[in-house]
């Protein structure tokens, strides 16, 4: 559903037809000339100088074929790595567990939102281990290395929803590294990014603060239905009194949900490894206010989603 999966999956086809008939090929021969020539009906081996022309012949005949499966590779890796000029700039983070991509205005999301028919250019960055940014249907792969940025560009042709995926083991949580793409149908992407992007001041903060509590990734690590993940369900979390790792006990309360969520390993609660990354910096104290006015609501506590 991309402007190169056509062309992807061509040279993906030659290739693998190509070196298909190949192995075929030298497969057959070899096991015809074995059994043609076996010793003992042929005792006696004749000495054979050589025969330039049929040399010539198979060693031109794959070369030109296997040059072709350079130059269109060639032809169509360039066209991938050049970006276009006009191309919308989002910025996708790959980190320990989860995606988040970030649009030109500032708005943040843990799902990527694209409108259909416009190239869009991708910085990825890691901030711990090496993952890899994956979207099937667009025939999009890329490793996300820390210490350098990495780019792809591409244009979406079908309005809908795609998977995407990690696809680079990088640690406990690898398989729920998982997002979606959606694809806008034309003129409803701009209106989207309005909407998104004024949702704090257009909601209630419970309903602003469940919405963050999505598209921030925090549901990644914990569940609002009891069930335990990489992190404690905030299921009833507030007020709770958990053990801590250190032995304490500290009670769920406003302070204690700002801290967590600032310095996640501070305190943490006792039956799970301090892997939380922090998000100072990456929530604004209203955003925070929002979460934690979800979690203390009945609703956002009794887990009704
Ligand atoms: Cu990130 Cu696997």
């Amino acid at each position: 559903a991309s402007n190169i999966s056509g062309s992807v999956d061509s040279v993906f086809l030659y290739i693998t037809v190509l070196c298909a008939i190949a192995l075929l090929g030298i497969t057959a021969s070899l096991v015809y000339f074995v059994v043609k020539y076996n010793r003992k009906r042929h005792p006696q081996g004749e000495d054979i100088e050589g025969n330039t022309w049929l040399e010539i012949t198979w060693t031109v005949i794959p070369a030109a074929l296997f040059m072709v499966m350079f130059v269109y590779g060639w032809t169509n890796f360039t066209y991938m790595r050049e970006v276009p000029r006009e191309a919308l700039v989002i910025e996708v983070t790959g980190r320990q567990w989860a995606w988040s991509f970030k649009y030109p205005n500032g708005k943040q999301t843990s799902d990527l939102y694209l409108a259909v028919d416009r190239p869009v250019k991708l910085e990825l960055r890691s901030p711990d281990v090496i993952h890899g940014f994956f979207i099937p249907a667009f025939r999009i792969k890329q490793d996300v290395v820390p210490g350098r940025y990495s780019k792809v560009w591409f244009e979406a042709t079908e309005p809908g929803e795609y998977d995407l995926f990690c696809a680079e083991y990088c640690g406990t949580s690898h398989s729920d590294m998982l997002a979606h793409v959606v694809v806008h149908p034309p003129g409803e992407f701009e209106k989207w990014l309005d909407q998104a992007s004024n949702f704090l001041e257009t909601m209630s903060p419970v309903d602003a603060g469940r919405k963050l509590f999505q598209v921030r990734g925090c549901q990644q690590c914990h569940s609002m239905d009891g069930s335990a993940k990489t992190g404690p369900t905030l299921l009833g979390i507030f007020g709770r009194v958990e053990n801590t790792a250190g032995g304490g006990a500290v009670t769920a309360d406003e302070n204690y949900i700002r801290q967590s969520i600032l310095e996640p390993n501070a305190v943490v609660v006792a039956g799970f490894e301090p892997v939380m990354p922090t998000y100072q910096g990456r929530l604004s104290d209203q955003e925070i206010a929002a979460i934690i006015e979800y979690l203390k609501a009945p609703e956002g506590a009794s887990g009704q989603e």
